[in-house]
């Protein structure tokens, strides 16, 4: 037998003796649970530099055979004479890199890194009597994997929400380590798919830390304006690990009302308070009210806005009057520094363009984005589109696509459902119109709709044409309460005055959000307005467009595409785009091209769209 066979035998021998063990050590981890409200929780932050390990080939987590390893590179361990293995990694003598943050705007040689990265912290903690202990992350692009103290705590997928998962038997006295293994790279049966028309950030790209908690607390909530009943506060509560007999209570100090109810089957106790002299929530008066929600041993401090949002006819109605949606499509791009944003300086600054531009509103394109977000939101008085990524083409007769498009709906959903801000849950961009894929998408809405039935149900549809006629016949549109549509008259299709001569024809008698519009120009490039890429050629554009859509009957809002330039795979263009969609009214580094200016002064003079 030669020393191949031999090899080979021994090492059929060791899979044998492995796939014996996988069962036990390769068990599948507890799922991460979905917590609302996080960010209003005490926590121990694990922000800062975290040891990383660039593994291009996954050698920490699979062997030769693609089997998963035992002593994958979730061990800290440190290399002892007589080791029977070679120990071929140690996080303490690795790079570095930061977290929150993604990884390839911080080492150049990750620019464009697509694949597994192994993240390494040590941290010190002290167990409390009864007390669980959850960790808590902001969101991981795209598969992640979890281990403290060597011990598989959870894995996920998706990653633009966040999860949490529970740590409380994992963590011990003294000196504690977190491994992360984190993939971005593109799956095809991914959500997003292969494709998207912006740069696939990998890491940790949002917080982490460690949130305490009793034995059995505060899960989820909702709390919101009956739609119904004038100044009624509506909702439930849902606790892990309800002990008997326990309340739950909702307390609005400012409006002196105050509630409780049994923690019932479940977990769940309903919520109904009538509350006097509410002042609702709307863009121009963003009020906020202090609530505390208890139940048991737990307590939540949050900060909730009131209002209702509904659609009548073709109107939306926010607190019962028609509104008219002026507003500007984002991406998480951070201002200035780029990469994906996660501070609430990020976020005070679009968000703040976007204020001084005269939006009302915003679409968040095209994936959840971070609470420090929609938390902005709720406080400066913008109002959100919140987009779930089933982006362009995905699987969509894949059952395994749709629960992972269900499962990132429920953490969008779950985390930020008490958001006055939100008023639209969008769920898809611009799909292929086939009938597996308005099936897909009508199952998505009704998931959507069970789980919050208070906010309203869109999608950014495509749209063909008939000559210089528009038409939105989209069968998707049925499942719809709000109609999105995105058009580029101008820039991918004809010339930016045909918009002077189009018409549309709506097969629906809904509310309509032009979801998209637009081109590109790069900032400080001047020229003709009839010279692409020249600050004057989208200028030329926006003024076109705005009498279009001030054509539309039943337009009740638009999101300009979009608010600042991006980085994109798919624009290659040197010297003008060099990796940036530059579609924004405003570059990364913060100038303001012409074209702001004019969608400016029809926001403010409100000459765009149904005076309300
Ligand atoms: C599409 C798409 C965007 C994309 C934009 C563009 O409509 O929804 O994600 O960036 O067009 O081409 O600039």
């Amino acid at each position: 037998m030669n020393v191949r066979n031999a090899r080979n035998v021994a090492l059929a021998a060791i899979a044998a003796t492995l796939a014996g063990v996988t069962a036990a050590w390769a068990a599948p981890a507890p799922a991460p649970i979905i917590l609302t409200g996080a960010d209003r929780r005490p926590a121990i932050s694990l922000n800062g530099e975290w040891a990383a390990i660039v593994d291009p080939y996954f050698s920490g987590m699979y062997n030769s055979h693609h089997q998963e390893k035992k002593n994958g590179w979730f061990v800290n361990h440190k290399a002892k004479p007589g080791d029977e293995f070679p120990t071929e990694y140690n996080f303490s003598t690795a790079s570095r890199l930061k977290v929150p943050g993604d990884w390839n705007t911080q080492r150049r040689s990750l620019y464009y890194y697509e694949g597994p990265i192994w993240y390494e912290r040590d941290f010190t903690y002290q167990p409390k009597e009864h007390t669980r202990v959850f960790l808590h992350v902001g969101a991981a692009n795209y598969k992640s994997w979890f281990w403290v103290n060597g011990i598989k705590v959870c894995e996920h997928e998706g990653g633009y929400t966040s999860f949490n998962c529970e740590v409380t038997t994992a963590v011990h006295a003294g000196g504690n380590f977190v491994v992360a293994a984190v993939d971005n790279t593109r799956l095809a049966d991914g959500v997003p798919g292969l494709q998207t028309d912006w740069w696939n950030y990998g890491g940790l790209t949002r917080t982490v830390s460690l949130i305490e908690v009793p034995e059995s607390f505060i899960e989820q909530y909702d709390l919101h304006l009956s739609r119904t009943e004038d100044s009624v506060i509506e909702g439930w509560v849902i606790m892990n690990s309800p002990v008997n007999g326990a309340k739950a209570e909702v307390e609005i100090p400012e409006l002196g009302a105050k509630t409780s109810a049994k923690v019932g089957d479940g977990g769940l106790a309903a919520i109904r308070v009538e509350v006097k002299g509410l002042k609702r929530w709307s863009p121009e008066t963003p009020i906020i009210y202090k609530v505390r929600i208890s139940a048991g041993q737990d307590s939540i401090d949050e900060l909730i806005g009131f209002r209702t949002v509904e659609v009548r006819g073709t109107e939306i109605l926010l607190n019962g009057k028609p509104i008219f949606l002026r507003g500007v499509c984002i991406h998480a791009e951070a201002p200035y520094r780029t990469g994906r944003a996660n501070t609430d300086k990020d976020a005070e600054t679009l968000l703040g363009w976007a204020k001084e531009m005269g939006a009302n509103f915003v679409r968040l394109a095209h994936y959840p984005h971070d609470e420090t977000m929609l938390r902005a939101a709720d406080r400066m008085g913008l109002l959100v589109w919140s987009e779930n990524p089933v982006y362009w083409a995905l699987q969509f007769d894949n059952p395994k696509v749709l629960a992972k498009a269900e499962q990132q709906l429920d953490e969008e959903i779950g985390t930020s459902r008490n958001h006055a801000a939100i008023i639209l849950w969008s769920m898809a961009n611009e799909t292929p119109n086939t009938e597996a894929r308005t099936k897909f998408i009508e199952t998505e809405a009704a998931h959507a709709r069970e789980l919050d039935p208070t906010r309203l149900i869109t999608a950014a549809l495509l749209v063909h044409a008939e000559g210089n006629t528009k038409i939105v016949d989209d069968p998707l549109g049925k499942a719809l309460d709000v109609i999105g549509t995105n058009e580029y008259i101008g820039w991918y299709e004809k010339r930016p005055e045909t918009a002077d001569i189009t018409q549309w024809r709506i097969d629906y008698q809904k509310p309509v959000i032009m979801s998209e519009f637009g081109g590109e120009a790069k900032a400080g490039l001047h020229g003709r307005k009839t010279e692409r890429w020249t600050e004057e050629y989208q200028a030329d554009i926006y003024r076109h467009q705005l009498g279009m859509l001030n054509r539309i009957p039943q337009l009740r809002g638009m999101s300009a595409w979009i608010l600042m330039d991006f980085r994109s795979p798919n624009r290659p263009l040197a010297g003008i785009q060099d990796e940036y969609n530059r579609k924004g009214l405003i570059s990364e580094q913060g100038k303001k091209k012409l074209a702001y200016f004019i969608l400016q002064k029809a926001y403010k003079e409100k000459t765009v769209g149904k005076p309300e």
